[in-house]
C-alpha cells in the first residue's frame, strides 16, 4: 500500500479547539456539567434557527432521544428512506414501533417524496426525513403531508451542518431534528450530536431523558426511565471552535466538490453527485460516485483497487430493506427498493475530509480514473 495514504476523512482542528480544551482542563469542567455545553448549545441552535438545542453525545442516540421525546411506540409506523444509516430504523424499532420503508431517487440519494403519502396508514405517527450526502431531502411537500395528516416529522440532519432548503437552515424543520458530530462531519466534536426543536415542552422532556430523568425537586429519583446521553464540556468546547468556522468550511467543502466534478467530469461509466438542485447547492458532505449499471464491476472491486493504490473510501448505506438483523426478525421480507438495493452495491464515496488538500484531491482524482477504466473495454 502506498505510504502517502489518503483517509476518507481528515478533521480540521486547527482553530481554537486547542485553546478551547486548555480552558477545559485548567479550570478542571471536564465532564458535562461546563460552560461550552451550553454556549454549544446556544450557538448552534441559533444557527440553525431553533429555539431549543440539547448536546449529546452521538447523532444515533439523538434519534433515539427524539423517538421517545414524541413518544412513538408498539406498533406505530414511522416512514423514512431505505437508504440511511441503521441508527434511523433501529431508534424505531427498540420501542416496538415499525419502520415504513420508501425508496430514494438515483441521482439525490435521498427519499422519494412523492411516495410517501402512499405509506400513509392510521397507525402511521412520524415521518423520519433524512438528508443524504449534502443534497436535502424536498420539504415542502413533507411538511404538507404532514399537516394534513397530522403526522410528526422527525429531521434527520447529522450530514447537513451548513446547509440550506430553500434559504431555510436544514434541522429548522422537523418537530424534533437532530445533527451528528462525528469526525467525518462538517463540524465535529469527535462523537456528538444535538437535539433541536422549538417546543419548549418537548424540550424539557428531551433534556430530562438526555439526564437518566432526575426529578428535578428530589435528586435520584425517577418517575421516568432516561439515559445517559449526555455531551462532555470538552466535546462541546471543540464544537465552539468547529463552529465558529462553520461557514468557511463550507465554502471550502464546495471548493473541494467542484474540483472534484471537474476532474472526473469525462470519465465514462460514473454518475457524480449534482452540484445543485432547484432547492439547494451541494455541501458535500461527502462526495458520492456511482457505478453505472452497464459496467462490468461495482463498488467492492473498485474501492479495493483504490484501496491498493493508497486511497480510502467507503460504500453507501446498505439499504435498509436488506439489513440482516431486520430480516431476521421478518421485517421486509418480499419487499423490494430497487434503488437503495442498486445504489448499495454500486455506491461509493471517496475521500472528502474537512482537511483533504489539493494535491490529495487531483491524486484521488487520477486514481479513480484509472480504477473505472480498467473496467472499459
Ligand atoms: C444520516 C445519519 N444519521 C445518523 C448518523 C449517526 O450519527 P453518529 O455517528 O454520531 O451516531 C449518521 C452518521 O454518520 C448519519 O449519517
Amino acid at each position: 500500500m502506498s505510504q502517502n495514504f489518503v483517509p476518507v476523512n481528515e478533521p480540521l482542528l486547527n482553530g481554537n479547539e486547542e485553546k478551547y480544551l486548555i480552558e477545559c482542563i485548567r479550570t478542571g469542567w471536564i465532564s458535562s456539567d461546563g460552560p461550552f455545553v451550553s454556549r454549544f448549545e446556544e450557538l448552534f441552535s441559533d444557527r440553525v434557527e431553533r429555539k431549543y438545542g440539547i448536546a449529546v453525545c452521538n447523532g444515533s442516540v439523538a434519534i433515539d432521544i427524539a423517538i421517545a421525546a414524541l413518544e412513538i411506540g408498539q406498533d406505530d409506523e414511522v416512514i423514512m428512506p431505505a437508504h440511511t444509516i441503521i441508527s434511523c430504523p433501529a431508534a424505531v424499532v427498540r420501542v416496538g414501533a415499525i419502520p415504513v420503508l420508501v425508496d430514494c431517487d438515483i441521482r439525490t440519494y435521498n427519499m422519494n417524496v412523492a411516495d410517501v403519502e402512499a405509506k400513509i396508514t392510521n397507525k402511521t405517527k412520524a415521518i423520519m426525513v433524512v438528508h443524504i450526502f449534502g443534497h436535502p431531502v424536498d420539504m415542502e411537500p413533507i411538511m404538507a403531508i404532514a399537516k394534513k395528516y397530522g403526522l410528526k416529522v422527525i429531521e434527520d440532519a447529522a450530514e447537513m451542518h451548513g446547509q440550506n432548503y430553500k434559504g431555510k437552515p436544514c434541522g429548522s424543520f422537523g418537530d424534533v431534528s437532530t445533527f451528528s458530530f462525528y469526525a467525518n462531519k462538517h463540524i465535529t466534536t469527535g462523537e456528538g450530536g444535538m437535539v433541536v426543536t422549538d417546543d419548549p415542552l418537548l424540550a424539557n422532556k428531551i433534556r430530562s431523558l438526555r439526564n437518566l430523568c432526575f426529578k428535578p425537586e428530589q435528586r435520584f429519583v425517577h418517575d421516568d426511565l432516561g439515559w445517559n446521553f449526555r455531551m462532555t464540556n470538552l466535546q462541546a468546547a471543540v464544537g465552539v471552535a468547529q463552529l465558529e468556522r462553520l461557514s468557511d468550511f463550507v465554502v471550502q467543502k464546495r471548493k473541494m466538490g467542484r474540483m472534484y466534478n471537474e476532474l472526473l467530469k469525462d470519465v465514462p461509466g460514473i454518475q457524480l453527485p449534482l452540484e445543485y438542485t432547484e432547492y439547494s447547492e451541494n455541501i458535500y458532505w461527502v462526495y458520492p460516485i456511482l457505478i453505472e449499471s452497464s459496467m462490468n464491476c461495482d463498488a467492492k472491486m473498485i474501492m479495493s483497487d483504490l484501496l491498493l493504490d493508497g486511497i480510502g473510501t467507503r460504500p453507501f448505506f446498505w439499504s435498509i430493506s436488506q439489513q440482516p438483523v431486520f430480516n431476521k426478525m421478518g421485517m421486509f421480507l418480499g419487499e423490494t427498493y430497487p434503488v437503495s438495493e442498486l445504489i448499495a452495491r454500486n455506491g461509493f464515496y471517496i475521500p472528502s475530509g474537512m482537511a483533504i488538500s489539493d494535491d490529495q484531491i487531483y491524486r484521488v482524482a487520477n486514481m479513480v480514473k484509472k480504477a473505472i477504466l480498467k473496467y472499459i473495454n
